[in-house]
């Protein structure tokens, strides 16, 4: 694992002394992250809320691109929530463009490094044209054999227990029929 960053971490830097601290053996098989506190980053520099999910969004290629160094299985990272769609439409639209266009402009890098893309979520309820870029990101990469990385879309707590009762009435329904 620790050659995987030979020519990117320096050896006697604070990021040298860190990695070479980490045992392999002992590294988490799954990591997941909640994106969460863009809109204060770019609030404390007096920015537009956008500009905080910008930045977010570049701290996630290097959290992807340490993690698949790292050797780790798999990545989740949850990005919009149920909850997220009450924001302003302006910021919701803008969120929605740059995962369109942060996936297109990722995804030779990603198939480059072996990553398996998939999004989980209910899909359904995004835009089409998001959903024909996932499609597009997840079919390209889908023989890939290393990490698998999953962005959480339109996920929630709520949402999946009503998914998960939804699923419960249809298989008794069923079993009632046999
Ligand atoms: C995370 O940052 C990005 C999304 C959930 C879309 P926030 O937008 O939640 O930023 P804060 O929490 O308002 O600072
Ligand atoms: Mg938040």
């Amino acid at each position: 694992m620790h050659e995987n960053f030979d020519g990117i971490v320096k050896p006697n830097s604070p990021e040298g002394e860190l990695l070479a601290a980490i045992d392999p053996a002992r590294l988490p098989q799954h990591i997941a992250v909640i994106m969460d506190g863009n809109g204060r980053w770019a609030g404390a520099r007096g920015k537009a809320r956008i500009f905080g999910h910008r930045e977010g969004s570049e701290s996630v290629r290097a959290i992807i691109d340490t993690c698949a160094r790292m050797e780790v299985k798999a990545i989740t990272l949850y990005a919009f929530s149920t909850e997220n769609w009450k924001r302003p439409k302006t910021e919701v639209s803008g969120l929605m463009s740059m995962l369109k266009r942060v996936l297109k402009r990722e995804l030779k890098t990603l198939h480059g490094n072996n990553i398996r893309f998939q999004a989980i979520g209910n899909l359904y309820g995004l835009a089409p044209d998001v959903q024909a870029e996932l499609a597009a990101a997840t079919a390209f990469t889908r023989e890939n054999t290393g990490m698998v990385l999953s962005v959480a879309l339109n996920y929630g707590g709520r949402a999946e227990i009503v998914e998960a009762a939804k699923k419960a009435a249809e298989k008794a329904k069923y079993l009632r029929k046999l």
